[in-house]
């Protein structure tokens, strides 16, 4: 399957990265009534300014030192189509081809094929329960000119870097002149307790380029994300901005800026937080009724499947059935007997569908997995 035919379905049941729409009407309905759609940036004559709109960089550096403890001057902030034209951006920056880079295993399958389409050679990193292990990458590759991480939510197991191995990875970014990607693709939007501040927070604006989108919180349909640039390579960045990947219209950027400034987007957070929590414990308990075992991990619960299950074949045919959770395995560079298992998103969890999702699901395994599946942890 191609990247693009990886993340163009559904939303169908259990389908990760897309948020719930709830509560958007309002927002959609805002941005059509409000006098920024109906005149003022469409007839501008003037390009805009390829950074980004500075009403918009000034929100989010106001939002990013509140929420993420990430505090940083509007010029930092460079606006873009997400996180993945983010990345675009800071490798087209940075400039590594053919060197080193860690990244997490498993790991998000799109960064793994953008850095290889930048010309990077990925290594690998196993995580664990405090994240990518630091270790491994110093034993492996202490050459590596960049790490690419989610250390927030590590994506897809859920677990925060710890401050121990934040510390490790710092230090050695330092030590080496590499480089670090943050992935802080569901910013504050942890359902266990409060979410941990950005790793760029204790970087102090020299190694750390933090990406950032509103693809989870708001919608992947705003195709709006934005980059924190180290104060070292904020020229470097005007100018790949400027002549190979400008901001997106300044119309959406600005219906954004204001749906901030009014506390929109922090209520929307917090309804989103409230939502998922229910709808995971409601998916809990249907796992518990049908004997199954499960971890949390983020914004989805893992159903481990034995050993060897075929993952990738039970989701091709719960797709038929419109549900959509994801296979394990197919997040791994290279998959073992033992990646099996089936990432089921909360956000599309919503509760009048799911006793009969599961039950269908639960069904489905039991035929590629006799004599019935037992997830473990
Ligand atoms: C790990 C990770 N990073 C980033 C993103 C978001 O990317 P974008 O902002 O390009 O929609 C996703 C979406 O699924 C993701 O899983």
């Amino acid at each position: 399957m191609s990247a693009y035919e990886r993340v163009n379905t559904g939303p169908a049941i259990f389908q990760l990265g897309i948020p719930a729409f709830d509560g958007l009407e309002k927002l959609f309905a805002r941005a059509r009534s409000s006098n920024l759609l109906k005149a003022g940036s469409f007839s501008s004559l003037i390009y805009p300014d390829p950074r980004g709109e500075y009403e918009m960089r000034r929100e989010i550096a106001g939002y990013l030192s509140i929420s993420r403890n990430l505090h940083c001057l509007p010029e930092q902030v460079f606006i873009t189509s997400g996180y993945s034209s983010g990345l675009g951006l800071a490798l087209r920056v940075l400039g590594l081809d053919g060197k080193k880079v860690w990244m997490e295993e498993p790991g998000f399958f799109l960064t793994r094929k953008g850095l290889e389409l930048a010309r990077l050679n990925v290594i690998p990193i196993p995580v664990d329960a405090e994240g990518l292990n630091v270790d491994y990458g110093i034993e492996k590759a202490a050459d590596a000119a960049l790490a690419v991480l989610t250390p927030g939510q590590q994506a897809p197991l859920g677990s925060t870097l710890s401050l121990r191995r934040r510390l490790q990875l710092l230090e050695w970014a330092v030590s080496n002149d590499a480089w670090i990607i943050e992935d802080d693709y569901l910013s504050e939007l942890q359902l266990e307790g409060r979410a941990a501040p950005a790793l760029a927070s204790l970087d102090e604006g020299k190694r750390v380029i933090h990406i950032g989108s509103f693809s989870k919180t708001v919608s992947p349909g705003l195709r709006l994300g934005f980059v924190v640039a180290p104060t070292e390579l904020i020229t470097a960045f005007s100018e790949v901005a400027t002549t190979l990947a400008p901001a997106p219209s300044p119309v959406i950027q600005l219906a954004t800026a204001q749906f901030m400034r009014e506390g929109h987007y922090i209520r929307r957070v917090r309804r989103l937080k409230r939502l998922y929590v229910a709808q995971r414990d409601a998916l809990c308990e249907q796992l518990r009724m049908h004997d199954a075992e499960w971890v949390k991990a983020g914004l989805a619960v893992l159903l481990r499947l034995p050993d060897g299950a075929p993952d990738v074949q039970i989701v091709r045919e719960a797709m038929t059935f419109g549900m959509a959770p994801s296979p394990l395995s197919a997040w791994f560079a290279t998959p073992s007997r033992s990646s099996s298992g089936l990432l089921l998103g909360v956000a599309t969890a919503s509760e009048p569908y799911l006793a009969t999702s599961c039950h269908r699901l639960f069904e489905i395994i039991g035929r590629y997995c006799e004599p019935g599946v037992r997830g473990v942890t």
